[in-house]
């Protein structure tokens, strides 16, 4: 499937089935999260790949799951992240979210569905996975068998706003 395909492919998928993400194919998952790009290549992200039942469970208190079984908690380090010196915006989310990304797409590659999770309980789950001050959960990716039928490739021309009020040229 070439990469435009893929990307008008891939979903949200809120409804999974029982089956286990095969190892092989998290492996795959967590190699592309390996790969990305982070700012100044100072790769300042720690994911936690969760899929026991008591893991899954857990994350449960802190987040809506949709039942899927492998989720991976994507956690920037503020002790590693890039900082721009100019006004010291610093890169970690953003790090967290390319990581993200590419993970969501190895997984529709893969014929897995997915989907990303912001609305969750930052205080429940760094209690719950006793994480250190310096990493902050960013991003939940949770994975598994679609049990709902996919949306459309086709869906993007009335889902999305119109590419002429995303982009301009030379000025905005
Ligand atoms: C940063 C971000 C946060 C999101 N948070 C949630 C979430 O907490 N719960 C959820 O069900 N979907 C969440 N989503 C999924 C979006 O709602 C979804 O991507 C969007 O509606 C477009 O639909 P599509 O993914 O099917 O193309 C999130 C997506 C992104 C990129």
């Amino acid at each position: 499937m070439d990469f435009i395909t893929l990307a008008k492919t891939r979903c949200s998928i809120r409804s999974y089935t029982e089956q286990k993400v095969e190892p092989e194919k998290l492996e795959k998952i967590l190699e592309a999260a390996h790969v990305a790009p982070t700012a100044a290549n100072r790769q300042p992200v720690r994911l936690i790949a969760v899929q026991s039942t008591e893991g899954l469970a857990k994350l449960g208190e802190a987040a809506e799951l949709y039942g899927a079984p492998l989720a991976i908690i994507v956690c920037a380090d503020h002790s590693k992240a890039w900082v721009r010196p100019f006004d010291h915006k610093q890169s970690g989310d953003i790090d967290a979210s390319i990581l993200t990304d590419h993970m969501m797409l190895q997984a529709a590659e893969l014929g897995l569905g997915s989907v990303w999770i912001c609305y969750f309980k930052p205080d429940v789950l760094r209690r719950a996975f006793a994480l250190p001050d310096h990493l902050e959960p960013v991003n939940i990716l949770a994975v598994g068998y679609a049990g709902e039928a996919p949306a459309p490739p086709e869906r993007h021309s009335q889902a999305r706003i119109p590419i002429s009020e995303l982009v301009s040229y030379e000025n905005l």
